[in-house]
């Protein structure tokens, strides 16, 4: 039983010795390892006389418990303190002025969110905001998506792991939850844009699974649908810089309005070349509706008093339009060469003043 204590300890100071997990693997496998010092322990049960062996097999068995289990604590540590000492070593300072060889650049998705809101900023929104990491509840429940809903199938949800008791966490899939978020805070009238990220497990041409939207919601006593179309005929004209852009309110379904419209813009193919504006085709852009009084009622407010509209919008699709951007991918991809092309000066800051909106 001494050798035991002896070992015991030898072991535990070189496991607390351990500098960093190649050492610390050395040192499981010193012990626990086939030909490791606690599992020759164990192999020397057979040769114990038979009255000394049950009691000598628990406590080798002990010993090996203890060790596997401040290996595991060991390795804890140690990853963590890596993790640490690598984000302090490759920290970047961003308030470093910038080099004299390159001025830096806008990234045309923060320039298209600067763009939006200078527009709705014009008609009287003002900006809120949200988690990305979002309780089940607001992501879905409350906008009228209750667990079974087929709607949920079409999010390609990422889910975070459950805490005890607790339902999972999301990353929020749209923007929408911000509006339960706003009318739980504060009562009606409510005129909000919410820019922000949104998450879908999803990654193609055409889809990344981190991608940007604007919502927007209304809520007063007086407004009725032609308000949501006056609204978004004007922010598309004045944002494509199309004063006749002809615009199309297509009847559709989302869960949280009812009616539901989904807004397509004219455009023409012709030549190959896509251009905004009066032409034989149309493009899809957002969707929008009525409040359904099923969400106003989920918030606490009467939805035989209070109506609203809301809508959501694509950033990125907004910006490959109006900028010429081909591929989604290479908004996230950190290329220089891109930046160069596609983003904007520094002071390029967008606003309306001086320009009437269309
Ligand atoms: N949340 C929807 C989506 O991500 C977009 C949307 C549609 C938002 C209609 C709205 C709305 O507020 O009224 O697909």
């Amino acid at each position: 039983m001494e050798d035991l204590d002896a070992l015991r300890g030898e072991l535990t100071a070189s496991i607390n010795g351990a500098a960093d997990l190649d050492a610390l693997e050395a040192v499981r496998v010193a012990a626990l390892g086939r030909k490791g010092s606690v599992t020759g322990l164990m192999k020397s049960l057979g040769q114990l006389d038979p009255s000394e062996r049950k009691a000598a097999g628990q406590a080798f068995n002990a010993l090996k418990d203890e060790i596997a289990e401040a290996i595991e604590a060991r390795k804890k540590t140690l990853s963590e303190s890596g993790l640490d000492a690598r984000l302090a070593e490759e920290q970047v300072d961003v308030t470093l002025p910038a080099r004299p060889e390159r001025s830096g650049s806008i990234h045309p998705i923060s320039q298209t969110i600067d763009e939006v809101i200078s527009i709705f900023g014009e008609m009287g929104f003002t900006v809120a905001e949200g988690p990305d990491i979002e309780e089940d509840w607001y992501n879905f429940t409350a906008l009228n998506i209750p667990p079974d809903h087929p709607a949920r199938q079409e999010h390609d949800t990422f889910y975070l792991n459950a805490e005890k008791g607790d339902s999972r966490m999301v990353l929020r899939t749209h923007t929408s939850p911000v509006q339960i978020r706003t009318m739980q805070a504060k009562k009606p009238p409510i005129r909000i844009i919410v820019p922000g990220r949104t998450y879908r497990c999803d990654h193609d041409a055409t889809h990344s699974p981190m991608f940007h939207q604007v919502e927007a919601l209304v809520v007063d006593e007086s407004t009725h649908m032609g308000h949501l179309k006056g609204c978004l005929i004007e922010f598309c004209r004045t944002f494509f810089g199309v004063e006749d852009l002809p615009v199309r309110f297509r009847p559709s379904y989302f869960p949280f309005t009812e009616p539901s419209a989904e807004v397509d813009i004219g455009c023409s193919r012709e030549g190959g070349s896509l251009k905004i504006g009066a032409g034989a085709d149309w493009l899809e852009i957002l969707g929008s509706g009525m409040v359904n009084p099923k969400v106003l009622e989920n918030c606490g407010i009467d939805s035989t008093r209070y109506q609203g509209f809301a809508f959501g919008i694509g950033i990125e699709r907004l910006a490959m339009l109006k900028y010429g951007i081909p591929d989604l991918r290479t908004f996230y991809d950190s290329d220089i060469r891109w930046l160069d092309h596609f983003g904007f000066k520094p002071l390029d800051v967008p606003s309306l003043v001086g320009r009437a909106l269309a």
